[in-house]
C-alpha cells in the first residue's frame, strides 16, 4: 500500500478515458496492443506502453496555453536570467551559477553516492528564502528527517510530501505552489494513465514529461532524481537526457570519500563542469581548492606512478596515473586493464609505445588506473599514461616533481592541448619543478624556477625517464 496523503479523498484526478497505445523506441511505429515485434520495422522487444497523442486543439499551444506565433528574432528579450543560488557553491558552480526559474535538472548516480543527502542539504538552504518542497518516493518522512537529523538541518524549513502517484503529486504542488520541487526519485513515480509498472521506461519517461511540463508552465525549479542501473540504464536517467535542461551525474568511487558532480549537459551553463564534494559524518561539504586531490602523495618516488595536469569544465586537477606492468600470470593472452581512461586508448598507446621504444609487450599484462575514481576522457592524458606504463615496464621512478600533459599521434608525435598555458600554471602552483609539454604549447617566456621539457617526439618525452 502506497502512503495516504490528504489529498486522495478531494477531487479524483480526471484520468479515466485517456488511450495508451505501444510505440516502437527504434523507428516510433505504433500498435493498438502489446506484440514482441515491431509491425512496423519488425525489431523484437522494443514497444513500450504510452499515451496517445492529445487533441489537435492542445497541440497548437505554446507552454503558457497561448497559440503560438511568429516572432522576429531581433523583438526577443534576452535578459540574462536571474539565477537562483542553492547555497552550495560546489553544486551552483556545476549549474553554471545556480539554477534558473523553470529549470529542469536530472541529477543520476548510483545508489548510495549521495544524491538524497545533497538534494536535502540544498532544499534546506534554499528554503530560507524560497518554498520548496521534496517529494520523497522511496524513503518515508521519518527516514527524511533521521537524514537531516545526521546533517543537523533537523529545524530546516523544508516541506516533504511522501508520495507516489503523479496526479497526487501535482494537485499537492498546485495547492503548496513550492518554487523549487526535488522529486527523489523519478523512477518510483507512476501515473495511472498507464499499466506499465513504476520504473518502467514509458512511467519514468511520462511521468518526467508531466512534470516538466509542469515546471515549465509555471517557472518552477525541478529536479529529479534518477538511479543509474549497471546494465545499460535501461529505464534509468539515460531515457530523460533530452526531456531535461540540465543533466548531473554523481562520479566516483563510493568507497573514497569523495564525490564529483559533473555536467553533462547544461542549457543554462558550460558542460563538462565539475563540482568536487567530500563525504563527512556530517554530510557533502564542497572542496573548493580541489586540484591535488587525485595525487597519492608517496613517501618517495615509486615506479609506475605519472602526474597529469587534466581540465575538467574550467579548472584544472592534478591527477595521478597508476600503472603496472606484470608478466602474464600463467594465461595464455595477458591482460589489459583500464580503470578511469579509455580501453581503446589504452591498446593504441601500447602498440606506439612497442613501435617507439621497442619494448616487448606481448605476454605482459598492463593495468592502468587513476587515483580517486576520476574518470578521463581527454587525449591530453596520452603522455602521462604512456609515461606511466614504461615507468612500471622499466622499474625505475619518474621525478616527483615531474607533471605532464599532451596527446600522442599514431605516428609518435605528440600534439599540443588546449589552455596548456593554464595547466602549467596550475602545476606550478603546486610546487611541481618540472612539466613535460607538447612544443608548441611551450610558453614564451621562462618561469621561474621551474623546467619546461618541451617535446615533439614520444621518443623526447621518454627519455625523462632518464
Ligand atoms: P544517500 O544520499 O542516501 O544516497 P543516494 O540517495 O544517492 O542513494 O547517501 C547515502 C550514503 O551517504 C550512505 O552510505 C551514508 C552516507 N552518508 C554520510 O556518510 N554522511 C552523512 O551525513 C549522510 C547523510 C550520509
Ligand atoms: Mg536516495
Amino acid at each position: 500500500m502506497r502512503p495516504r496523503t490528504s489529498f486522495d479523498n478531494l477531487k479524483k484526478p480526471n484520468m479515466a478515458k485517456q488511450k495508451t497505445l505501444y510505440q516502437c523506441t527504434e523507428c516510433g511505429g505504433q500498435s493498438p496492443k502489446w506484440q514482441g515485434q515491431c509491425p512496423s520495422c519488425g525489431v523484437w522487444n522494443t514497444l513500450v506502453e504510452t499515451l496517445a497523442a492529445p487533441p489537435p486543439s492542445r497541440r497548437f499551444e505554446n507552454l503558457s496555453g497561448a497559440r503560438s506565433s511568429v516572432r522576429e528574432l531581433s523583438s526577443i528579450k534576452t535578459d540574462e536570467k536571474e539565477r537562483i543560488l542553492s547555497g552550495i557553491a560546489e553544486l551552483d558552480r556545476v549549474l553554471g551559477g545556480g539554477f534558473v526559474a523553470g529549470e529542469v535538472v536530472l541529477l543520476g548516480g548510483d545508489p548510495g553516492i549521495g544524491k538524497s543527502t545533497l538534494l536535502l542539504q540544498a532544499t534546506a538552504a534554499l528554503g530560507a528564502s524560497k518554498e520548496t518542497l521534496y517529494v520523497t518516493g522511496e524513503e518515508s518522512v521519518e527516514q527524511i528527517a533521521l537524514r537531516a537529523q545526521r546533517l543537523g538541518l533537523i529545524n530546516a524549513p523544508v516541506r516533504l510530501l511522501a508520495e507516489v502517484q503523479l496526479e497526487s503529486i501535482v494537485s499537492q504542488l498546485d495547492t503548496v505552489k513550492p518554487e523549487i520541487v526535488v522529486i527523489d526519485s523519478i523512477q518510483t513515480i507512476y501515473t495511472e494513465l498507464l499499466t506499465a509498472a513504476p520504473g518502467s521506461v514509458s512511467q519514468v519517461r511520462e511521468c518526467a514529461a508531466r512534470l516538466t511540463r509542469y515546471a515549465k508552465e509555471r517557472g518552477v525549479v525541478l529536479v529529479l532524481i534518477g538511479h543509474v542501473t549497471k546494465e545499460g540504464a535501461i529505464a534509468g536517467p539515460r531515457v530523460l537526457e533530452h526531456i531535461v535542461d540540465a543533466v548531473l551525474y554523481f562520479e566516483g568511487d563510493t568507497h573514497s570519500n569523495y564525490r564529483l558532480i559533473r555536467a553533462v549537459k547544461n542549457r543554462f551553463g558550460a558542460a563538462n563542469e565539475l563540482g568536487v564534494f567530500g563525504m563527512t559524518e556530517s554530510g557533502l561539504k564542497g572542496v573548493a581548492n580541489p586540484s591535488a586531490l587525485f595525487l597519492s602523495r608517496h613517501e618517495k618516488a615509486v615506479p609506475g606512478a605519472a602526474v597529469l595536469i587534466t581540465l575538467e569544465g574550467t579548472r584544472q586537477l592534478l591527477v595521478e596515473i597508476q600503472a603496472l606492468v606484470d608478466p602474464a600470470g600463467g594465461g595464455m593472452t595477458s591482460r589489459r586493464l583500464a580503470v578511469g581512461v579509455d580501453h581503446q586508448r589504452l591498446a593504441l598507446l601500447l602498440a606506439l609505445l612497442h613501435r617507439v621504444s621497442g619494448a616487448q609487450m606481448g605476454g605482459l599484462d598492463v593495468f592502468v588506473n587513476v587515483v580517486g575514481g576520476m574518470k578521463i576522457d581527454e587525449p591530453a592524458a596520452d603522455l602521462a599514461v604512456l609515461l606511466a606504463i614504461y615507468s612500471s615496464l622499466k622499474n625505475k621512478a619518474l621525478d616527483p616533481k615531474l607533471a605532464m600533459f599532451g596527446e600522442v599521434g599514431l605516428t609518435g608525435e605528440v600534439r599540443p592541448v588546449q589552455r596548456g598555458q593554464e595547466r602549467i600554471r596550475e602545476a606550478v602552483k603546486l610546487g611541481f619543478k618540472k612539466v613535460l609539454v607538447p612544443f608548441q604549447n611551450k610558453p614564451k617566456q621562462e618561469i621561474h624556477d621551474v623546467e619546461i621539457i618541451a617535446v615533439h617526439r614520444v621518443e623526447e618525452a621518454l627519455e625523462v625517464l632518464g
